[in-house]
């Protein structure tokens, strides 16, 4: 099953907006074979409540989740797993790299990705954070490896319930995609550690890039960010990677 997520980040603006993007998606959805293909909305965690009302053929998920050790409990601005998974989340981004960027380390990472196991969320490892543009592919490779050595630490995934997307940096939000080849080698790569999870590339698609990875025997599917707030760009995404 392939598999195409939209990270909304922090947009839009309000949840009227966002109820009508995801109306959108969903109208886009009925003409599309989905035998073959998941979709997945990721909003700012606020607006779940609203966009889970909008979606029927789409899955709903959190961009995020708490790493504390508890489902519940003084963690001031903390959102846990139960909680999002009560509010029908399915799947969960962990350690994008805007929140590497932010201080995440592959420890609280861990701790992520055992949180969301455990209430059933699949989560969705973002790696390739510190990866610099034109760094030779066994750089790449070796920041990778760690990346999922590190983030997986201690769990045993049942990997169908477990997605990674290689997320360059440098090609996020900047309009400058890695080359196809280049992702399907990174992935080739996490395959190999890990055969049966779904492995998605993420940076700057759009429905013009999306059908060269999508050609790739090594990519799942994507995780689109910019382009997901556009339902009809999104849809031609989730189109690429469907047929
Ligand atoms: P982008 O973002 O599609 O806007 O490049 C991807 C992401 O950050 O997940």
């Amino acid at each position: 099953m392939k598999l195409v997520v939209a990270n909304w980040k922090m947009n839009p603006g309000s949840a009227e907006e966002a109820m009508g993007i995801a109306s959108r998606v969903e109208h886009g959805l009925l003409g599309i074979n989905r035998s073959a293909i998941e979709s997945v909305i990721c909003p700012p965690s606020v607006f779940l409540p609203a966009v889970r009302l909008s979606l029927h053929f789409a899955a709903l998920g959190a961009q995020n989740l708490s790493g504390a050790g508890a489902e519940q409990g003084a963690f001031t601005g903390e959102v846990s797993a139960k909680m999002l998974k009560e509010f029908g989340a399915s799947y969960a981004i962990v350690g994008h790299s805007e929140r590497r960027a932010m201080g995440e380390n592959d420890a609280l990472i861990n701790q992520k990705i055992r949180n969301a196991l455990k209430y059933k969320l699949v989560p969705i490892l973002c790696v390739g954070f510190g990866a610099a543009k034109g760094a030779a592919a066994a750089t790449v490779k070796r920041i990778v490896k760690t990346q999922l050595i590190r983030g997986l630490k201690g769990v045993k995934p049942n990997q169908g319930n477990l997605a990674v997307a290689y997320e360059p940096v440098w090609a996020i939000g900047t309009g400058q995609p890695a080359t196809p080849g280049h992702a399907a080698a990174i992935l080739e790569f996490v395959r190999a550690i890990l055969p049966n999870a779904r492995l998605l590339y993420g940076g700057s698609l759009n429905g013009k890039t999306a059908p060269g990875f999508a050609a790739q025997k090594a990519i799942d599917g994507g995780l689109v960010g910019g382009a997901s707030l556009d339902a009809q760009e999104f849809l031609k995404i989730v189109k690429s990677f469907a047929s």
